[in-house]
């Protein structure tokens, strides 16, 4: 539990750029899983701070992100990977064939062999090293919703209604809110060596207390974050408020 959501996104920016080093120095790269919305925004700008000021490279990164709304096109307001350009890959030096985001643009029958290569990918690189995590209100991980099973694939989901809503104002309305995402499914998430989660605010307080006290349940996604043998949850006052 950090003083506030600053303090806590340099921590995680520390820890990943120690990563990033130690395996660089081993002439390894450093398979990194992505998050975007609100949660990590000060993590990517303290890790571009790290470029800038303190020389940390990118270059021995690969990176795949959770997720993207389904149907979406790249240079879209909205998408995640006009996201993840505006708020990291365009300031650091990670090479642009090592950043993978799911594919909105794909045709529906596409949609299947595609998730089985992404993971595929993942697999051939030897897995994720740390995959850094939001939450939901709802209790979701990536995109996957309640009810998710433990061991779902990457694939196609229908957003929740709640998703939808907190989503809403980004899109200037609901009815022009995506229904559809591509995810990472929660198996991959529970195979990183290493998951870090970051809530922040009392807006996350509820939802916190169910997935770190609650039962484990596929109600509640990240409830099976319990069961990972490398997890920490980076939090707030706020958002840590309701612990016991
Ligand atoms: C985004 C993602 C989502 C968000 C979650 C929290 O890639 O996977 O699970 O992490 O919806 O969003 P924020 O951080 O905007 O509260």
């Amino acid at each position: 539990v950090y003083e506030d959501s600053n303090s806590g996104s340099k921590a995680v920016a520390k820890e990943i750029a120690e990563l990033i080093q130690v395996k660089a120095s081993q002439k390894q790269p450093c398979i990194l899983g992505l998050a975007t919305g609100s949660s990590p925004k000060g993590l990517y700008a303290e890790l571009v701070r790290l470029h800038k000021e303190e020389g940390l490279s990118f270059k021995n990164v690969i990176s795949f992100n959770l997720d993207e709304y389904y149907p979406m096109e790249p240079d879209s307001v909205n998408s995640y990977v006009r996201f993840m350009n505006e708020l990291l890959f365009n300031h650091v030096d990670i090479l642009p064939e090592n950043c993978h985001i799911p594919d909105g643009t794909l045709a529906k029958e596409e949609i299947a062999d595609y998730c089985d290569a992404y993971e595929s990918k993942i697999e051939a690189l030897g897995g994720i090293d740390l995959q850094i995590l939001g939450i939901g209100g709802n209790g979701h991980i990536g995109f996957n919703e309640s009810g998710s099973l433990q061991n779902s694939k990457t694939r196609l989901v229908a957003l929740d209604h709640i998703t939808r809503v907190a989503a809403s104002s980004d899109f200037l309305g609901l009815n022009n809110t995506p229904r559809t995402a591509i995810t990472l499914g929660v198996k991959k998430i529970m195979e990183a060596q290493r998951v870090i989660l970051m809530a922040w605010g009392e807006g996350k307080s509820n939802i916190i207390k169910q997935s770190v006290e609650g039962q484990v349940t596929n109600l509640v996604p990240a409830s099976f974050l319990q069961e990972h043998d490398n997890v920490t949850f980076v939090l707030d006052k706020e958002s840590s408020s309701k612990l016991t």
